[in-house]
This record gives structure tokens, sequence and C-alpha cells, in this order.
């Protein structure tokens, strides 16, 4: 059942979203070689609670049995981390690297979720496309995102932006609905076809995340059971924003 947000619950899902977005600004500005991953985290930490809000992946459970629950407010995949990496006091960002950041924040007993990729000084070829197209696939699929179309319009979307630039999407983690919840329904994967899938409706909220490989789409879980890698070792980006489906154009609730 996808949940249709009043008016009010969009106010302060609103809320929620902007403390999101005033995160990543935070960590946009200070990320630089020789800080560690721990240290992003927190920075988020202090600014999200600093906002009023609680960083909701902080003591998110696993789905596998024996995985503890996730540590950081944040996940940080750095290079073939494809998504969910761990924030640690011995990882430290380097020149070259591509670090992905995704974060939510619950306020007002509502989710923002956001999700950026950082190129960090001399990064090897092609990454600046990686992350561009990665980006890009975010904007062609919410062309799609009016009352009216369906899902797959979105998801078709995307992976097709995403294929025919020449990388992958990740097959097996997709976007969301978004509210009370960090995860609603309808899942929202980063491929499918057009016409099909639920109709959108004005109040919607939803998470589109594109999660994109350079090289071959096949991933790896590491042993700690949150990182998700490349299994060829080759670069991943993600981008993702909380959107909410209006009338008219879909309005973005996690950028500022
Ligand atoms: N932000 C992620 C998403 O888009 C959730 C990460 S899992 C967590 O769905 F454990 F870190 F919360
Ligand atoms: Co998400």
């Amino acid at each position: 059942m996808v949940d249709i947000k009043s008016k009010r619950e969009i106010e302060q899902m609103k809320e929620a979203c902007h403390v999101t977005a005033l995160v990543h600004k935070e960590i946009e500005k200070v990320i630089k070689p020789g800080m560690t991953t721990l240290e992003l985290d927190t920075l988020a930490e202090k600014v999200i609670r600093q906002n009023g809000g609680i960083p909701a992946q902080k003591g998110y459970p696993s789905y596998q049995k024996g995985v503890p629950n996730f540590p950081g407010s944040i996940c940080v995949s750095i290079n073939d981390e494809v998504i969910h990496g761990i924030p640690s006091g011995r990882v430290k960002i380097k020149d070259g690297d591509i670090v992905s950041i995704d974060l939510v924040v619950e306020k007002n007993g509502f989710h923002g979720d956001a999700a950026r990729t950082y190129l960090i000084g001399q990064t090897p070829k092609d990454a600046k496309k990686l992350v561009e197209v990665t980006k890009q696939a975010f904007f062609e699929g919410i062309r799609y995102a009016k009352v009216g179309n369906r899902l797959g319009d979105i998801c078709y979307a995307i992976g097709d932006y995403v294929e025919k630039n020449g990388y992958h999407v990740v097959k097996e983690f997709q976007g969301h609905g978004i509210g009370r919840s960090m995860h609603e329904d309808p899942g929202i994967p980063n491929y499918g076809k057009p016409g099909k899938g639920i109709k959108l409706e004005a109040g919607m909220t939803l998470a589109i995340e594109p999660m994109v490989i350079q090289g071959k789409p096949d991933i790896l879980e590491l042993e700690d059971g949150w990182t998700i890698i490349t299994e060829d070792g080759s670069l991943a980006a993600h981008y993702e924003n909380t959107i909410l489906i209006t009338e008219k154009e879909p309005e973005i609730l996690t950028i500022i």
C-alpha cells in the first residue's frame, strides 16, 4: 500500500528532508583527503541533532540474522564500495577517491533520505563521468514523476540513461517510498518497463536512488554484513533524493 501524505504530513516531512540537505551541505564543505570517515559521521550526527533530527540509520537493523545493527549515522562508500559502507576511524579519505555519502534524518516522525558522491582531488579517468551520469540518471527518472504516469516510467528512464552511457545499474537494491518509515512501498528499481507499475498520485513521497557501476554489474557483500562492493573492483556511484509527487512538477525535498 502506497501511503499518500496529507498537506500537514508533507510540511512535517519537509523539515526532515531539509535537515538531510543541510548535512550534505556541511559534508560537502569539509570533505578532504586525510579525514577519516568516522569524522564525517561525527559531524553528520552533530548537525542532525543540532537541527532537531535523529540519525535514522544509526542502529538500523539488518535483515540478516547475526549482523549487528548499522553503527553509523551515515553510510560512507569509497571507490568500489557501492553502498552501506560503515564509518571508521581507521579509514582515511585519499586524494583520487570517489566517496558516496548516504544519510537519512528523522524529524517530526518523518524521514528524509539523500545520497551524494564526491570526487576527491585527482580522480581516475571517467570517474567524473560516472558521477555525473549517476546524478543525471536521477533527473532523467524524475522527468516522469508526474500524476498519471506509472512507476515503471521512472524506473525505465533511469536504467535506460545509465545503460546508454555504458554503465550498469545495481539490480539487487532499489529506491523506495518514504515517510513515517524509512522504507515504505513502493520499491523503486533502477530499471523497469514504461507503462508498468503503480500509477503515481499527488502526495506520494519517494526516495529515488540510482546506484551505478562502471564495470560489470555484479556485487558482493563484505564480511561486515553491510558493505556492498563491486565484484570486479570497478568504481560505483550513488545519487539520491526524496521527492514529492504533486499535481505539477515533482518537488525535490532534499535539495536546498
Ligand atoms: N539510506 C539507505 C536507503 O536508501 C538505507 C541505508 S541502510 C542503513 O535505503 F542501515 F544504513 F540505514
Ligand atoms: Co534510500
